[in-house]
């Protein structure tokens, strides 16, 4: 090819990425994208309106360290058919099709040096409100919209209201409170956190 023509090229690739640039700019809507999820998922609507139990979807709290995230397939046992005309059930009806699983974002996450064993917690009674906040009020998880106006805005900003440490500190503190008031055996030595 002479110069000229790798030239042409150029220019006529500039143009194409400039019009996919402009037109997906244009497509964004008016407001603030509400969370950085692949899927906007509404806790409030699923377990404040709906009533579904935390445990249906986080289904192993109870017998694992991990509480772990629903199936795309448990999803859509609802919305194959409830407001399957909706932009984000669509989302979750394409990664169905494509076999895939929804890239969540992590919002709670411990350094690798610990271990939180999410069963011993459940089983105990330790209600998922206690450490997670009132989830089921939540627009996103963390992002407390509603109740107060300082999330409220920091949503509309972009960014994510922050989720409750998860320092040393309130691990500690919390366990010397349950075993002095519950009778509980939350464990205060190095070992039964780091390993
Ligand atoms: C037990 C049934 C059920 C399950 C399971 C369920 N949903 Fe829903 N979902 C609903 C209902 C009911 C609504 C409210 C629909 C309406 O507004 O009419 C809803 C609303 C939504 C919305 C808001 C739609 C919109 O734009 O208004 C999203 C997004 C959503 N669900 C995603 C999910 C995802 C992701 C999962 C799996 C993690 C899931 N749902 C699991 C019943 C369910
Ligand atoms: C219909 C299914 C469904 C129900 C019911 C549900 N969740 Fe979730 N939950 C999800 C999905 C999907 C995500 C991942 C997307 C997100 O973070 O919002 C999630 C994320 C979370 C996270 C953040 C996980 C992380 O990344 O660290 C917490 C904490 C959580 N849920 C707690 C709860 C609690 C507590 C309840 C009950 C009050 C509950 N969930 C009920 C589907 C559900
Ligand atoms: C004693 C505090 C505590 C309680 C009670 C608790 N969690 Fe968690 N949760 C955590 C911590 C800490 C993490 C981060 C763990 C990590 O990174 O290893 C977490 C992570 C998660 C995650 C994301 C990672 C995963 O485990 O899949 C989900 C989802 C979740 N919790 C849901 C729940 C639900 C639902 C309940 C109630 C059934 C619950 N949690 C009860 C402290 C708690
Ligand atoms: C809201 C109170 C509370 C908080 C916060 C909390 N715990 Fe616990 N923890 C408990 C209780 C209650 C038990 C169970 C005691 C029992 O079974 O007698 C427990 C037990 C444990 C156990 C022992 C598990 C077993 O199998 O014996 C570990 C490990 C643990 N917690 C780690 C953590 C870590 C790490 C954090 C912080 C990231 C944390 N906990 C935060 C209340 C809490
Ligand atoms: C109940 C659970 C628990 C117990 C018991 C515990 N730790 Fe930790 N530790 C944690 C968690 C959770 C973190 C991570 C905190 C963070 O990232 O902010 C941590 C962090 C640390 C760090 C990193 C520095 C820091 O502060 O972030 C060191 C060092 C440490 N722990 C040492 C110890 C020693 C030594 C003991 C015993 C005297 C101990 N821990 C007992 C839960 C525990």
């Amino acid at each position: 090819m002479t110069k000229a023509g790798v030239g042409a090229l150029g220019v006529v690739l500039l143009a194409v990425l400039i019009f996919l640039g402009v037109s997906s700019w244009s497509r964004q809507p008016a407001v603030a994208t509400p969370s950085s999820q692949p899927i906007n998922f509404p806790h409030n609507t699923h377990v404040g309106t709906y009533k579904i139990d935390c445990q249906y979807c986080h289904a192993d709290a109870r017998r694992s360290e991990y509480a772990g995230l629903p199936s795309v397939q448990r999803c859509l046992g609802c919305h194959k058919i409830v407001a399957a005309d909706r932009p984000d059930i669509k989302k979750l009806a394409e990664y169905g099709a494509r076999g895939e699983p929804i890239p969540w974002t992590r919002v709670y996450k411990l350094p690798e040096f610990t271990y939180f064993p999410h069963k011993a917690h459940v089983q105990f009674g330790v209600a998922c409100q206690r450490c997670h906040g009132p989830v089921e009020t939540m627009t996103t998880v963390s992002a407390r919209t509603g109740p107060t106006l300082v999330n409220d805005l920091l949503h509309l900003a972009g960014f994510r209201a922050a989720p409750p440490p998860l320092s040393m500190g309130w691990c500690v503190d919390c366990h010397r409170e349950q075993n002095a008031t519950r009778n509980a055996h939350a464990p205060l030595d190095c070992i039964a956190c780091h390993h």
